[in-house]
Protein backbone atom coordinates (compact mmCIF):
# COMPACT_ATOMS: atom_id res chain seq x y z
CA UNK A 1 0.00 0.00 0.00
CA UNK A 2 1.32 3.74 -0.77
CA UNK A 3 1.81 5.70 2.44
CA UNK A 4 -0.71 8.50 1.34
CA UNK A 5 -2.85 5.07 0.82
CA UNK A 6 -1.76 4.40 4.89
CA UNK A 7 -2.50 7.41 5.80
CA UNK A 8 -5.83 8.37 4.53
CA UNK A 9 -7.00 4.42 5.85
CA UNK A 10 -5.50 5.47 9.52
CA UNK A 11 -7.59 9.07 9.34
CA UNK A 12 -10.85 7.21 8.82
CA UNK A 13 -9.73 4.81 11.50
CA UNK A 14 -8.13 6.69 14.62
CA UNK A 15 -9.26 10.68 13.92
CA UNK A 16 -12.42 10.41 15.32
CA UNK A 17 -14.92 11.74 12.26
CA UNK A 18 -18.90 13.64 12.31
CA UNK A 19 -19.25 14.33 8.78
CA UNK A 20 -19.29 11.13 6.48
CA UNK A 21 -17.68 12.91 3.47
CA UNK A 22 -14.46 15.10 4.71
CA UNK A 23 -12.41 16.71 2.09
CA UNK A 24 -9.47 14.19 2.48
CA UNK A 25 -7.20 17.02 0.73
CA UNK A 26 -3.86 15.67 2.18
CA UNK A 27 -1.77 19.06 3.04
CA UNK A 28 2.10 18.99 3.03
CA UNK A 29 2.86 23.04 3.83
CA UNK A 30 1.40 25.80 3.39
CA UNK A 31 2.34 30.00 2.75
CA UNK A 32 0.72 32.84 1.89
CA UNK A 33 -2.47 32.30 0.12
CA UNK A 34 -1.63 28.46 -0.33
CA UNK A 35 -1.31 25.60 0.49
CA UNK A 36 -0.11 22.15 -0.69
CA UNK A 37 -0.31 18.09 -1.21
CA UNK A 38 2.38 16.19 -0.86
CA UNK A 39 2.93 15.91 -4.90
CA UNK A 40 2.59 19.39 -4.71
CA UNK A 41 -0.72 20.49 -6.13
CA UNK A 42 -1.14 24.30 -4.67
CA UNK A 43 -4.70 25.09 -3.67
CA UNK A 44 -5.88 28.68 -3.30
CA UNK A 45 -7.31 28.78 0.24
CA UNK A 46 -10.50 30.59 -0.04
CA UNK A 47 -11.48 29.71 3.09
CA UNK A 48 -8.18 30.26 5.18
CA UNK A 49 -9.03 27.72 7.86
CA UNK A 50 -12.58 29.41 8.36
CA UNK A 51 -11.41 32.85 9.19
CA UNK A 52 -8.58 32.25 10.95
CA UNK A 53 -5.03 32.59 8.53
CA UNK A 54 -5.97 36.35 8.57
CA UNK A 55 -2.20 37.41 7.83
CA UNK A 56 -1.84 34.43 5.77
CA UNK A 57 0.18 30.97 6.28
CA UNK A 58 3.30 30.64 7.25
CA UNK A 59 3.20 34.26 7.74
CA UNK A 60 7.33 35.17 9.73
CA UNK A 61 6.38 37.36 12.26
CA UNK A 62 3.90 35.32 13.79
CA UNK A 63 6.65 31.80 13.48
CA UNK A 64 9.35 33.58 14.66
CA UNK A 65 7.45 34.74 17.17
CA UNK A 66 5.84 31.47 18.28
CA UNK A 67 9.56 30.38 18.31
CA UNK A 68 10.86 32.57 20.77
CA UNK A 69 8.14 32.18 23.04
CA UNK A 70 8.45 28.36 23.19
CA UNK A 71 11.65 28.86 23.46
CA UNK A 72 11.43 31.26 26.53
CA UNK A 73 8.51 29.60 28.19
CA UNK A 74 5.27 27.43 27.38
CA UNK A 75 2.72 26.40 29.91
CA UNK A 76 3.30 27.56 33.53
CA UNK A 77 0.60 28.32 35.51
CA UNK A 78 -3.26 28.04 35.61
CA UNK A 79 -5.24 30.87 33.83
CA UNK A 80 -4.91 34.47 35.40
CA UNK A 81 -2.10 33.74 38.33
CA UNK A 82 0.92 34.80 37.10
CA UNK A 83 2.08 37.77 35.08
CA UNK A 84 3.04 36.76 31.32
CA UNK A 85 4.18 39.05 29.24
CA UNK A 86 2.83 37.97 26.28
CA UNK A 87 -0.79 38.33 27.91
CA UNK A 88 0.02 41.29 29.48
CA UNK A 89 1.32 42.93 25.98
CA UNK A 90 -1.75 41.32 24.15
CA UNK A 91 -4.25 42.22 26.14
CA UNK A 92 -2.95 45.93 26.27
CA UNK A 93 -2.42 46.26 22.50
CA UNK A 94 -6.07 45.31 22.08
CA UNK A 95 -7.45 47.61 24.63
CA UNK A 96 -6.13 50.54 22.79
CA UNK A 97 -7.96 49.53 19.54
CA UNK A 98 -11.25 48.52 21.37
CA UNK A 99 -13.81 50.96 22.21
CA UNK A 100 -14.36 52.19 25.51
CA UNK A 101 -14.94 50.58 27.85
CA UNK A 102 -13.99 47.37 26.80
CA UNK A 103 -10.36 47.22 28.54
CA UNK A 104 -10.38 43.86 30.35
CA UNK A 105 -10.27 40.52 28.59
CA UNK A 106 -10.36 37.09 29.57
CA UNK A 107 -8.00 34.87 27.41
CA UNK A 108 -9.46 31.17 26.84
CA UNK A 109 -8.70 28.90 24.00
CA UNK A 110 -11.50 28.86 21.82
CA UNK A 111 -14.35 30.60 20.29
CA UNK A 112 -17.22 28.85 22.34
CA UNK A 113 -15.49 28.70 25.28
CA UNK A 114 -15.50 32.80 24.59
CA UNK A 115 -18.75 32.47 24.17
CA UNK A 116 -19.78 30.14 27.67
CA UNK A 117 -17.46 32.69 29.41
CA UNK A 118 -19.82 35.75 28.30
CA UNK A 119 -23.04 33.94 28.60
CA UNK A 120 -21.30 33.48 32.57
CA UNK A 121 -19.99 36.55 32.70
CA UNK A 122 -24.01 38.26 31.59
CA UNK A 123 -25.90 35.82 34.16
CA UNK A 124 -23.57 36.98 36.90
CA UNK A 125 -23.63 40.59 36.13
CA UNK A 126 -27.09 41.07 35.37
CA UNK A 127 -28.06 38.68 37.97
CA UNK A 128 -31.32 37.67 35.52
CA UNK A 129 -31.04 34.08 33.33
CA UNK A 130 -32.75 34.92 30.21
CA UNK A 131 -30.37 34.65 27.01
CA UNK A 132 -31.84 35.68 23.56
CA UNK A 133 -29.83 34.45 20.73
CA UNK A 134 -30.44 35.25 17.16
CA UNK A 135 -32.16 32.30 14.46
CA UNK A 136 -29.55 30.84 12.07
CA UNK A 137 -26.54 32.02 14.56
CA UNK A 138 -23.66 30.14 15.33
CA UNK A 139 -21.66 30.10 18.55
CA UNK A 140 -19.78 27.21 19.14
CA UNK A 141 -20.41 23.41 19.65
CA UNK A 142 -20.71 23.24 23.56
CA UNK A 143 -24.07 22.73 25.33
CA UNK A 144 -23.87 26.57 26.06
CA UNK A 145 -22.90 27.76 23.00
CA UNK A 146 -25.32 25.11 21.27
CA UNK A 147 -28.35 26.57 23.26
CA UNK A 148 -27.66 29.77 21.55
CA UNK A 149 -28.09 28.78 18.05
CA UNK A 150 -31.49 29.62 17.08
CA UNK A 151 -34.23 27.57 16.45
CA UNK A 152 -36.04 26.70 14.53
CA UNK A 153 -32.89 25.97 11.74
CA UNK A 154 -30.47 25.35 15.06
CA UNK A 155 -32.77 22.14 15.93
CA UNK A 156 -31.56 19.84 13.21
CA UNK A 157 -27.99 20.20 15.34
CA UNK A 158 -29.02 20.71 18.68
CA UNK A 159 -32.20 18.50 18.75
CA UNK A 160 -30.60 14.95 19.17
CA UNK A 161 -28.45 16.86 22.56
CA UNK A 162 -31.19 18.13 24.61
CA UNK A 163 -31.79 19.24 27.37
CA UNK A 164 -29.62 21.90 26.75
CA UNK A 165 -29.91 25.30 28.60
CA UNK A 166 -32.95 26.61 29.86
CA UNK A 167 -34.21 30.12 29.68
CA UNK A 168 -33.22 30.46 25.95
CA UNK A 169 -34.99 32.29 23.06
CA UNK A 170 -34.37 33.10 19.51
CA UNK A 171 -35.29 35.96 17.68
CA UNK A 172 -34.86 36.97 14.04
CA UNK A 173 -31.59 38.85 13.11
CA UNK A 174 -32.61 42.29 11.82
CA UNK A 175 -36.04 42.15 12.75
CA UNK A 176 -36.84 45.33 13.94
CA UNK A 177 -40.14 44.10 15.59
CA UNK A 178 -38.44 41.33 17.65
CA UNK A 179 -36.30 43.84 19.26
CA UNK A 180 -39.35 43.92 22.13
CA UNK A 181 -38.88 40.31 22.94
CA UNK A 182 -35.76 41.92 24.89
CA UNK A 183 -37.50 42.73 28.42
CA UNK A 184 -35.77 43.29 31.95
CA UNK A 185 -35.75 39.53 32.57
CA UNK A 186 -32.95 38.97 29.60
CA UNK A 187 -29.60 39.21 30.81
CA UNK A 188 -27.92 39.14 27.35
CA UNK A 189 -28.64 38.94 23.82
CA UNK A 190 -26.01 36.95 21.76
CA UNK A 191 -25.47 38.80 18.24
CA UNK A 192 -23.33 38.29 15.09
CA UNK A 193 -23.02 41.78 13.72
CA UNK A 194 -22.57 40.37 10.26
CA UNK A 195 -24.38 36.54 10.08
CA UNK A 196 -21.55 34.21 8.90
CA UNK A 197 -22.91 30.86 9.00
CA UNK A 198 -26.34 31.87 7.78
CA UNK A 199 -24.49 32.51 4.75
CA UNK A 200 -23.11 36.21 5.09
CA UNK A 201 -25.75 38.31 6.01
CA UNK A 202 -25.08 42.17 7.48
CA UNK A 203 -26.67 44.31 9.11
CA UNK A 204 -29.97 46.44 8.10
CA UNK A 205 -28.97 50.35 8.18
CA UNK A 206 -30.16 50.94 11.63
CA UNK A 207 -31.02 47.60 13.40
CA UNK A 208 -27.45 47.09 15.50
CA UNK A 209 -28.42 50.60 16.92
CA UNK A 210 -31.57 50.04 17.70
CA UNK A 211 -30.44 46.69 19.14
CA UNK A 212 -28.15 48.65 21.19
CA UNK A 213 -31.05 50.87 22.08
CA UNK A 214 -33.11 48.45 23.21
CA UNK A 215 -30.70 46.06 25.62
CA UNK A 216 -29.09 49.78 27.38
CA UNK A 217 -33.05 50.36 27.97
CA UNK A 218 -33.66 47.26 29.49
CA UNK A 219 -30.46 46.82 31.68
CA UNK A 220 -29.55 43.55 29.09
CA UNK A 221 -25.84 42.78 28.10
CA UNK A 222 -25.50 42.83 24.14
CA UNK A 223 -22.56 40.38 23.69
CA UNK A 224 -21.26 40.61 20.65
CA UNK A 225 -19.46 36.82 18.74
CA UNK A 226 -16.84 38.68 16.34
CA UNK A 227 -15.10 35.47 16.95
CA UNK A 228 -15.59 35.36 12.58
CA UNK A 229 -15.76 39.20 12.26
CA UNK A 230 -13.11 39.93 14.12
CA UNK A 231 -9.78 40.71 13.60
CA UNK A 232 -9.97 42.87 10.02
CA UNK A 233 -12.27 40.45 8.06
CA UNK A 234 -14.94 42.88 7.55
CA UNK A 235 -12.45 45.57 6.76
CA UNK A 236 -12.22 47.38 10.20
CA UNK A 237 -10.25 45.81 12.83
CA UNK A 238 -13.78 45.32 14.59
CA UNK A 239 -17.22 44.94 13.17
CA UNK A 240 -18.40 46.76 16.11
CA UNK A 241 -16.08 50.10 15.35
CA UNK A 242 -17.25 49.54 11.38
CA UNK A 243 -20.89 49.98 12.62
CA UNK A 244 -20.15 52.26 15.69
CA UNK A 245 -21.62 50.05 18.32
CA UNK A 246 -19.73 48.93 21.48
CA UNK A 247 -21.14 45.83 22.83
CA UNK A 248 -20.92 45.22 26.38
CA UNK A 249 -18.77 42.00 25.81
CA UNK A 250 -17.00 41.18 22.80
CA UNK A 251 -15.81 37.85 21.92
CA UNK A 252 -13.08 36.90 19.94
CA UNK A 253 -11.22 33.60 18.41
CA UNK A 254 -10.07 32.72 15.01
CA UNK A 255 -7.85 34.81 13.63
CA UNK A 256 -7.24 36.26 17.15
CA UNK A 257 -4.63 33.69 17.68
CA UNK A 258 -3.19 34.31 14.13
CA UNK A 259 -3.31 30.78 13.38
CA UNK A 260 -2.45 29.03 17.39
CA UNK A 261 -6.08 28.16 19.18
CA UNK A 262 -6.63 31.72 21.05
CA UNK A 263 -10.38 33.06 22.20
CA UNK A 264 -11.03 35.68 24.79
CA UNK A 265 -13.90 37.68 26.11
CA UNK A 266 -13.95 41.74 26.81
CA UNK A 267 -15.99 43.62 28.71
CA UNK A 268 -15.27 46.66 30.92
CA UNK A 269 -13.14 46.08 33.98
CA UNK A 270 -16.27 46.96 35.86
CA UNK A 271 -18.50 44.43 34.31
CA UNK A 272 -15.12 41.61 34.13
CA UNK A 273 -14.75 41.90 37.91
CA UNK A 274 -18.14 40.37 39.36
CA UNK A 275 -16.20 36.99 38.30
CA UNK A 276 -13.83 37.66 40.70
CA UNK A 277 -16.40 37.12 43.91
CA UNK A 278 -19.65 35.83 44.56
CA UNK A 279 -18.16 32.81 44.08
CA UNK A 280 -14.41 33.57 43.54
CA UNK A 281 -13.00 32.16 40.58
CA UNK A 282 -16.17 32.92 38.88
CA UNK A 283 -14.61 31.06 35.25
CA UNK A 284 -11.54 28.72 35.32
CA UNK A 285 -9.11 27.60 32.68
CA UNK A 286 -5.84 25.68 32.82
CA UNK A 287 -4.42 26.92 29.15
CA UNK A 288 -6.83 29.79 28.41
CA UNK A 289 -4.23 32.40 26.95
CA UNK A 290 -1.57 29.90 26.28
CA UNK A 291 2.12 32.18 25.85
CA UNK A 292 2.85 30.94 22.97
CA UNK A 293 -0.79 31.37 21.43
CA UNK A 294 -0.56 35.07 22.81
CA UNK A 295 2.73 35.87 21.51
CA UNK A 296 1.08 34.48 17.84
CA UNK A 297 -2.09 36.23 18.35
CA UNK A 298 -0.12 39.80 18.74
CA UNK A 299 2.52 39.01 16.22
CA UNK A 300 -0.52 38.50 13.85
CA UNK A 301 -2.15 42.00 15.14
CA UNK A 302 1.15 43.89 14.85
CA UNK A 303 2.03 42.55 11.38
CA UNK A 304 -1.61 43.79 10.40
CA UNK A 305 -1.16 47.68 11.69
CA UNK A 306 2.53 47.49 10.34
CA UNK A 307 0.98 46.65 6.97
CA UNK A 308 -2.08 48.32 6.89
CA UNK A 309 -3.59 44.79 6.05
CA UNK A 310 -6.96 46.29 6.74
CA UNK A 311 -7.40 49.40 5.33
CA UNK A 312 -7.25 47.15 2.09
CA UNK A 313 -9.71 44.40 3.00
CA UNK A 314 -13.11 46.38 2.12
CA UNK A 315 -11.36 46.80 -1.55
CA UNK A 316 -9.98 43.80 -2.05
CA UNK A 317 -13.38 42.11 -0.99
CA UNK A 318 -15.39 44.69 -3.58
CA UNK A 319 -12.76 43.81 -6.13
CA UNK A 320 -13.95 39.99 -5.84
CA UNK A 321 -17.27 41.39 -6.03
CA UNK A 322 -16.75 43.47 -9.45
CA UNK A 323 -15.11 40.32 -11.03
CA UNK A 324 -17.67 37.88 -10.25
CA UNK A 325 -21.22 39.27 -10.10
CA UNK A 326 -21.75 39.63 -13.59
CA UNK A 327 -21.59 35.63 -14.17
CA UNK A 328 -24.98 33.90 -15.59
CA UNK A 329 -24.58 31.45 -12.81
CA UNK A 330 -24.14 34.28 -10.01
CA UNK A 331 -27.60 35.00 -8.21
CA UNK A 332 -26.19 37.42 -5.61
CA UNK A 333 -23.30 38.17 -3.83
CA UNK A 334 -23.78 38.91 -0.06
CA UNK A 335 -20.43 40.55 1.44
CA UNK A 336 -19.02 42.36 4.42
CA UNK A 337 -15.13 42.99 3.79
CA UNK A 338 -12.71 40.26 2.27
CA UNK A 339 -16.22 37.50 4.11
CA UNK A 340 -18.19 36.84 0.57
CA UNK A 341 -20.98 34.48 0.08
CA UNK A 342 -21.71 33.36 -3.76
CA UNK A 343 -25.03 32.38 -4.02
CA UNK A 344 -25.47 30.43 -6.94
CA UNK A 345 -29.66 29.54 -5.86
CA UNK A 346 -28.82 25.59 -5.43
CA UNK A 347 -27.40 23.48 -3.65
CA UNK A 348 -26.92 20.91 -6.63
CA UNK A 349 -24.87 23.69 -8.16
CA UNK A 350 -22.77 24.91 -5.27
CA UNK A 351 -21.86 21.19 -4.43
CA UNK A 352 -21.09 20.52 -8.01
CA UNK A 353 -18.46 23.74 -7.64
CA UNK A 354 -17.32 21.94 -4.71
CA UNK A 355 -16.44 18.84 -7.14
CA UNK A 356 -14.44 21.49 -9.67
CA UNK A 357 -13.03 23.95 -7.28
CA UNK A 358 -11.05 20.74 -6.16
CA UNK A 359 -10.24 19.35 -9.79
CA UNK A 360 -9.09 22.72 -9.92
CA UNK A 361 -7.46 23.80 -6.88
CA UNK A 362 -9.32 25.62 -5.23
CA UNK A 363 -9.89 25.42 -1.67
CA UNK A 364 -13.78 26.52 -0.63
CA UNK A 365 -16.60 25.69 1.50
CA UNK A 366 -20.54 26.20 2.03
CA UNK A 367 -22.29 27.63 5.17
CA UNK A 368 -23.69 25.82 8.18
CA UNK A 369 -27.60 27.35 7.26
CA UNK A 370 -26.60 27.99 3.66
CA UNK A 371 -25.64 25.28 1.50
CA UNK A 372 -26.70 27.27 -1.98
CA UNK A 373 -24.04 29.38 -1.95
CA UNK A 374 -19.98 29.15 -1.46
CA UNK A 375 -17.89 31.32 0.54
CA UNK A 376 -14.92 33.39 -0.09
CA UNK A 377 -13.31 34.36 2.78
CA UNK A 378 -8.98 34.03 1.73
CA UNK A 379 -6.21 35.30 3.72
CA UNK A 380 -6.69 39.62 4.26
CA UNK A 381 -2.99 39.55 2.69
CA UNK A 382 -4.14 37.58 -0.89
CA UNK A 383 -2.78 40.30 -3.38
CA UNK A 384 -5.28 41.42 -6.24
CA UNK A 385 -3.33 39.52 -9.31
CA UNK A 386 -4.20 36.77 -6.42
CA UNK A 387 -7.85 37.71 -6.56
CA UNK A 388 -7.78 38.16 -10.46
CA UNK A 389 -6.00 34.62 -11.10
CA UNK A 390 -8.78 33.18 -7.96
CA UNK A 391 -11.53 34.50 -10.03
CA UNK A 392 -10.04 32.66 -13.11
CA UNK A 393 -10.10 29.39 -12.00
CA UNK A 394 -13.67 30.41 -10.07
CA UNK A 395 -14.96 31.69 -13.50
CA UNK A 396 -13.54 28.37 -15.66
CA UNK A 397 -15.42 26.16 -12.84
CA UNK A 398 -18.75 28.19 -13.06
CA UNK A 399 -18.84 28.11 -16.47
CA UNK A 400 -18.89 24.34 -16.35
CA UNK A 401 -22.20 24.47 -14.35
CA UNK A 402 -24.66 23.35 -16.86
C1 LIG B 1 -19.36 33.29 14.80
C2 LIG B 1 -18.73 32.09 15.46
N1 LIG B 1 -18.78 31.98 16.79
C3 LIG B 1 -18.21 30.93 17.43
C4 LIG B 1 -17.58 29.92 16.73
C5 LIG B 1 -16.98 28.76 17.47
O1 LIG B 1 -15.60 28.84 17.51
P1 LIG B 1 -14.73 27.55 17.86
O2 LIG B 1 -14.88 26.58 16.73
O3 LIG B 1 -13.33 28.07 18.03
O4 LIG B 1 -15.27 27.00 19.13
C6 LIG B 1 -17.51 30.01 15.35
C7 LIG B 1 -16.85 28.95 14.57
O5 LIG B 1 -17.05 28.77 13.39
C8 LIG B 1 -18.11 31.12 14.68
O6 LIG B 1 -18.06 31.25 13.35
Amino acid sequence: MKNSDILRKQFLQHVGQTSPSPMMIPVERAEGVFFYTPEGKPYYDLVAGVSVNNVGHGNRAVVEAVKQQAERYMHVMVYGEMIERPQVEYATALAALLPDPLRSIYFVNSGAEAVEGALKLAKRYTGRSEMISMRRAYHGSTHGAMSMMGAPEGEEWKGAFRPLLPGTKAIEFNDFEALAQITEHTACVLCEPVQGEAGVRPPKEGYLQALRERCTKVGALLIFDEIQTGMGRTGEMFAATKYGITPDIMCLAKAFGGGMPLGGFVASNEVMSTLQHNPVLGHITTFGGHPVCCAAGLAALRYMLDNDVVANVERKGALYEALLADHPQVVEIRRSGLLLAVELGSSEKMFRMMELFAEQGIMSDWFLYCDTAFRISPPLIISDEQIRDSVRIIRGCLDMLV
